[in-house]
């Protein structure tokens, strides 16, 4: 693959945006193709056979458009179908993401982390085997979170329904004594300003958007595959519809965005 070859990137929906937005901040020189499957959110609420097949398709359309690495920007499709996509691609680099249980136990004063997520991502094996890694010395408290991802897909980020919805998912989580948030869905950082507006402030809120930004980075170096620039228009496909989904991405992206419909018939 040609180094000033596009990185693709893949969410279930906007949520992805989230990493996105830390990828350009650390890659300014790279290209970059995203791919929302709008149309087929919420992925955290699907089984991982249906999760593994969208990925499979949104993979071939980002090789096809010579993506030069794959980013997983949502814990619950690299849950399910990050180690199918590996095998299917081994040359190829794929960064995933999971919920940050490693550097949130690190940071825990109370000996209890929280976690947001979807509910495909706290069933997976992958998340047990995290926490069988991570989670020994505290405790970790898990709150699936359904409907807070549609909100964010309707641009409601601060409305009194997602407002419910949230001061419903964190308030468990505060009584049990947690007083680290793990942000276990890529989703859930647009709705940081509200979240910080319904906990106490000495509550720390973990994400791994950085993260993945800085391991897509090394290995990009590793394989001597990083862009010298200048970057091209960042380009967005979408399955869901597109004139709600422009006025969403008002709220959600700053930056100018090319944005096509997602059509993956003939996949
Ligand atoms: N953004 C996805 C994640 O990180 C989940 C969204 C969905 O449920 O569709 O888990």
């Amino acid at each position: 693959m040609p180094s000033e070859a596009p990185i693709g990137v893949f969410d279930s929906g906007v949520g992805g945006l989230s990493v996105l937005a830390e990828i350009r901040r650390a890659l300014p020189r790279e290209s970059l193709f995203y791919v929302g499957d709008c149309g087929h959110i919420p992925y955290g609420e699907k089984s991982p056979e249906f999760i593994r097949a969208r990925c499979r398709r949104v993979a071939e359309f980002l090789r096809e458009r010579g993506a030069k690495a794959l980013v997983l920007a949502c814990n619950t499709a690299t849950m399910a179908a990050v180690a199918d996509l590996r095998a299917r691609y081994p040359d190829w680099p794929i960064v995933g993401m999971e919920p940050a249980v490693k550097p949130a136990a690190a940071a825990t004063r109370s000996g209890v982390v929280g976690v947001l997520a979807t509910t495909g991502t706290l069933q997976s094996a992958r998340f047990a085997a995290l926490l069988d890694r991570f989670a020994h010395d505290v405790r970790v408290v898990t709150q699936p979170c359904p409907g807070l991802v549609e909100q964010v897909e309707r641009g409601d980020l601060d409305g009194p329904v997602t407002r419910a919805l949230l001061d419903g998912y964190v308030r468990p989580l505060l009584a049990e004594g947690c007083d680290t948030l793990i942000l276990g869905c890529t989703h859930y950082p647009f709705l940081k300003p509200l979240l910080r507006a319904l906990i106490p402030a000495d509550i720390s809120l973990v994400d791994t958007g950085a993260a993945v930004a800085r391991r897509l980075a090394a290995l990009l170096a590793e394989r001597d595959l990083q862009a010298e620039g200048p970057a091209r228009p960042t380009r967005m496909w979408s399955s869901g519809d597109l004139p709600a989904l422009r006025n969403v991405l008002q709220r959600l992206w700053a930056e100018t965005l090319e944005l096509e419909p997602f059509d993956d018939r003939g996949y």
